[in-house]
């Protein structure tokens, strides 16, 4: 069959709006169907594509002469057209849709309850410990530390305490594998037993100023484990050096911590006692808090708790930390934090303190 200038003598369907109108719906119904951005592409390459539904019969229009081009054209550009307009309508859309859908994902309830990050709170051995020192601040002390590792010199020797005295069995120490501390004097080392070795330390570095006024607040370690006593617990040293410095003054100063840690009814009681680096030496007593001294299961009926050791520095521990007895004296005392903290809390045993259970520690 011959393609003349006129071209096919037999209309092409290309020719027919019948054809047009057939591709046209089929292209339509892709696009209205098309669920996604990659739905519509996917109907856009079939019918607009390269070798779409709609694209190849569009290029097969150039071989029909111009007259009939023409009018065929403007079937297959109308077709064209409207399929365009649908793909953009129906991907703007889309494009809605998804917008919609994910600014509903996002949306933010501002009317629920935030959630709070749990907090920490201070242990109650911090809390008492804090407590002291704010009273004992309150009363002129500065507040001083001194090594849990400790060396005999400082921990018994400076203290009175020579290697034979039998006080030391009252101190069963651990003893650790280390060296003195640079430029301190020889012997073994051990997990310090009390805070009295930080009066040592502290008087030495003063180099005899006065007034000495100073608590220390601290970490012991004796060989005991039972519901009164633990390996590990607290003690709060305090030392107070000037000329004239007297009993009274002792009592004075107990009685006022006392009053402000207990209340203001609260009493004070010293009874005669023994250490070696105090002479004389007291053990002092508060009224009890539980029954204000009428006597109950927590004081044994006696009215009274033992809280602490003190006593009137010991010449030859003045000496050692470089003072003359003969011109200043001194008192010092050794409070026990955790049975302080014990006492405030009803606290039964001494080893719930060190356990760090939840459990325990969420009540204060
Ligand atoms: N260091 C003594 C102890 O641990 C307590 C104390 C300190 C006593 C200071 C008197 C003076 O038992």
């Amino acid at each position: 069959m011959g393609t003349g200038p006129g071209g096919p003598a037999e209309p092409l369907e290309v020719e027919d709006a019948a054809f047009w109108q057939g591709r046209m719906a089929a292209a339509l119904a892709d696009v209205a169907g098309a669920q996604s951005p990659e739905d519509l592409e996917a109907a856009r390459v079939r019918h607009l594509g390269r070798h779409g539904e709609l694209s190849l019969p569009l290029r097969s229009l150039g071989r029909l002469p111009e007259e009939r081009r023409r009018a065929a054209g403007a079937l297959g550009n109308g077709a064209r057209g409207r399929l365009e307009a649908a793909l953009a309508e129906r991907g703007g859309a889309l494009a809605a849709a998804e917008l919609e859908r994910r600014l509903r994902a996002e949306v933010i309830d501002v009317t629920l309850p935030g959630r709070r990050p749990a907090l920490g709170h201070a242990h109650p051995l911090a809390t008492v410990r804090r407590d002291m020192e704010a009273i004992f601040a309150g009363l002129g002390f500065v507040v001083a530390d001194g090594p849990e590792v400790e060396s005999e010199w400082y921990n018994f020797e400076a203290l009175n305490m020579p290697a034979d005295h039998p006080a030391r069995e009252m101190h069963d120490s651990f003893y650790v594998q280390a060296e003195p501390r640079p430029g301190e004097p020889p012997g073994r080392m051990l997990l310090r037993t009390h805070t009295s070795p930080v009066q040592m330390r502290y008087m030495l570095a003063r180099q005899g100023a006065l007034p000495v006024r100073v608590i220390a607040p601290g970490r012991v370690y004796r060989r005991d484990d039972d519901a009164t006593h633990s390996p590990v617990f607290h003690q709060v040293e305090g030392l107070l050096v000037d000329r004239g410095v007297s009993l009274a003054h002792l009592r004075g100063v107990l009685t006022e911590f006392a009053r402000q840690l207990y209340g203001p009814g609260t009493a004070l009681r010293l009874r005669p006692s023994y250490f070696p680096f105090t002479e004389p030496s007291v053990e002092a007593d508060f009224s009890c808090i539980f029954c204000r001294g009428a006597g109950c299961r927590t004081c044994k009926g006696s009215g009274w708790i033992e809280i602490l050791g003190a006593g009137m520095v010991h010449p030859r521990v003045l000496r050692a930390g470089g003072y003359d007895p003969e011109e200043v004296s001194g008192f010092a005392f050794g409070i026990g934090i955790d049975r302080v903290a014990m006492l405030r809390y009803g606290i039964p045993d001494m080893r719930l303190l060190f356990e760090g259970d939840l459990r325990f520690l969420q009540q204060f």
